[in-house]
């Protein structure tokens, strides 16, 4: 059994981002507390669980329990898989309801009792317990160092535009159509989400109407040391004539509304046409990930094209944006 534990600003969407990274290896979420999954798997999925954005960690879950004094003599039954030197570290989630202040040493000397050492400072491996309505130990086997993230925000590109989302966001997006060799983002802006699919190596394609965008987009790409890429000049509301084949996975991020961004097109018009141009250019069972503001009701106008409604997700911007992402099929 492995664990994932999500972040927990955008849950649901972080949850499905999961699901859609266990599809394809054959795994499936098991439980839920809190922002931590059960996840049922095997070493499969571990290049699919490397992808996510809107993860803290993933780990190999050893024990689970109702209370403190459960998990302990559950601990001495185990054969703890510790390389090297360890050390205990408890996340304290929001729901937890167990006193965990003395666990990590109590744990730490179980574990010790296995012949295993303690190394505070610098452990090979971190065991981790978690606190929710219920606790659960596992081994932590991959950690997403936020910095990695924060590296590749707007500003730190050598083109620069603050249209972009988060790149977690945009990470999440992209995996969230289940993409596996390509993917397209008809609105490109400065890149974000490109960047982000062309780090795990699948072929970008992109539009943008503004011809800025198509060079920036390429510098961001190249300093970001992604080659495999195809972008074009032109109008997303017009994708066939761009394209000559057919995409499985689409994601983009529209402009909300300044004049300048939506090139002089009236917003709510553009959003329809955009859907219906994407819709052509998506193979049958393909996916789209995009965000609306809340004020557009991205499902009804998806579904009146054809679309079906996968999930949908409420992010408040600020105090004058909110906006929904959604995932539809065709
Ligand atoms: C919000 S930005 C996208 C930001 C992008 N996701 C990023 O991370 O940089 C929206 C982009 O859509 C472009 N755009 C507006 N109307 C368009 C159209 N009809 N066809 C293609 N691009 C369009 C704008 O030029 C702008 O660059």
């Amino acid at each position: 059994m492995l664990y994932v534990e999500i972040l927990g600003n955008l849950p649901g969407m972080a949850r499905d981002e999961v699901k859609a990274m266990l599809e394809p290896a054959g795994g499936e979420i098991a439980g839920q507390d809190y922002l931590f999954l059960k996840v049922n798997a095997d070493e499969r999925v571990f290049p699919f669980l490397d992808r996510l954005g809107l993860a803290h960690e993933y780990g190999e879950l050893i024990v689970e329990a109702e209370s403190v004094e459960e998990l302990l003599e559950k601990a001495k039954e185990v054969e703890w898989p510790i390389k090297g030197t360890f050390k205990v570290d408890t996340e304290t989630m929001a729901n937890c309801r167990h006193n965990v202040l003395d666990l990590p040493r109590k744990l730490g000397a179980v574990i010790h009792a296995q012949g295993f050492r303690v190394n505070l400072s610098r452990p090979d491996t971190l065991v981790r317990v978690y606190c929710g309505e219920r606790l659960y130990a596992g081994i932590r086997l991959r950690f997403f160092d936020p910095k990695d993230f924060e590296g590749r925000k707007a500003h730190h590109r050598p083109f620069f535009r603050p249209i972009s989302l988060h790149p977690r966001v945009s990470r999440a997006l992209v995996n969230l159509t289940g993409a596996r060799k390509e993917l397209l983002d008809p609105m490109m802006g400065a890149g974000g989400i490109l960047i982000e699919a062309g780090l795990l190596g699948l072929k970008v394609y992109g539009v943008d109407i503004r011809p800025e965008m198509v060079e920036g987009t390429e510098m961001n790409l190249l300093h970001y040391g992604i080659r495999n890429y195809e972008l074009k000049l032109g109008d997303a509301t017009k994708l066939e004539e761009l394209f000559d084949k057919k995409f499985k996975a689409v994601a983009t991020d529209p402009p909300y509304g300044t004049s300048a961004t939506l090139a002089g097109r009236k917003r709510d018009e553009l959003y329809r046409k955009v859907l219906e141009s994407i819709y052509g250019v998506l193979d049958k069972g393909g996916r789209l990930a995009i965000a609306f503001p809340a004020s557009f009701d991205g499902k009804k106008e998806a579904e009146k094209v054809g679309f079906r409604l996968v999930g949908r997700y409420y992010q408040r911007v600020h105090k004058s944006l909110d906006r929904y992402f959604y995932v539809f099929e065709k």
